[in-house]
């Protein structure tokens, strides 16, 4: 044995021999039955500390919630200003009006057949989207769509055939100046036919915008020409996801 452990010993035997010593001599009397921790200024500030930390957690709590009923009231009013009702022509000539999409997620963009190059690469960006989508198993219904901003010219056939070229799951739209007019104004599209060369051939100059509406009919995102196919994607299961999370917790 060493000398601390034997150091140790020795004060245990001797702490031990004065309690026996004590109890012998003087029976302690039994403390008071005690049903609460005594209040001592430790425990006060232990309380005051917890009592602070969840009124402060609380606080917090309300206030997120509050940014966040705030962001979704931006959002909304945002929103509102885009998207909205159209009736247009398909290629065979049927009427399609905007309601006839609830249910279906749309991509929508606005162009014209003529276009020179700005319109067949955002259409094949658009079919790329489409495809990424259509390979996803268990993917929503999804309905991309053309409108021409040329109503002149595109008649619903042409457009019908252009459209053929970058996707068979492309739906092209046409109609009257009126019609035409009418989803642009809803989708705040703007256009304006420039001046037409010798060969009575005119660009249309026009927003180059790609929207996504959700399946209640709700423009929900936009994405311009510098967003690649893969990040509309991305983009676009996002809004899926927040979407179908909405719906879940709608008691919200
Ligand atoms: C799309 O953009 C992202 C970055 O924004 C990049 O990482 C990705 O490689 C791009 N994809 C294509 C196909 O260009």
């Amino acid at each position: 044995m060493n000398s601390i452990l034997r150091s140790r010993c020795n004060f245990l035997c001797r702490s031990f021999s004065t309690t026996t010593v004590k109890q012998c001599a003087v029976p302690p009397k039994k403390p008071p039955k005690q049903f609460f921790a005594p209040i001592t200024w430790k425990s006060m500030v232990a309380t005051a500390v917890v009592a602070g930390g969840l009124t402060g957690f609380m606080l917090y709590v309300r206030k997120e919630k509050q940014e966040a009923l705030d962001r979704e009231r931006k959002r909304q009013l945002g929103k509102a200003k885009i998207g909205g009702t159209f009736e247009l022509v398909d290629s065979e000539g049927k009427t399609v009006k905007n309601t006839d999409f609830l249910g279906k997620w749309l991509l929508i963009y606005f162009g014209f057949t003529h276009c020179p190059d700005i319109c067949p690469d955002e259409l094949e960006k658009l079919a790329e989207v489409v495809k990424l989508h259509d390979n996803t198993p268990s993917s929503p219904p999804l309905q991309p769509l053309f409108i021409s901003v040329d109503p002149q010219r595109d008649t619903p056939e042409i457009v019908g055939k252009y459209c053929k070229e970058f996707s068979p799951r492309l739906l092209g739209l046409t109609g009257t100046k009126e019609q035409v007019q009418q989803a642009c104004k809803s989708y705040r599209v703007y256009f304006s036919a420039g001046p037409q060369d010798v060969d009575n051939d005119y660009i249309v100059d026009h927003t180059i915008i790609i929207y996504l509406v959700d399946p209640d009919g709700e423009f929900v995102d936009y994405y311009g020409q510098n967003r690649n196919a893969t990040e509309i994607y991305n983009s676009i299961l996002v809004n899926i996801q927040k979407y179908v999370a909405g719906k879940k917790t709608s008691w919200f």
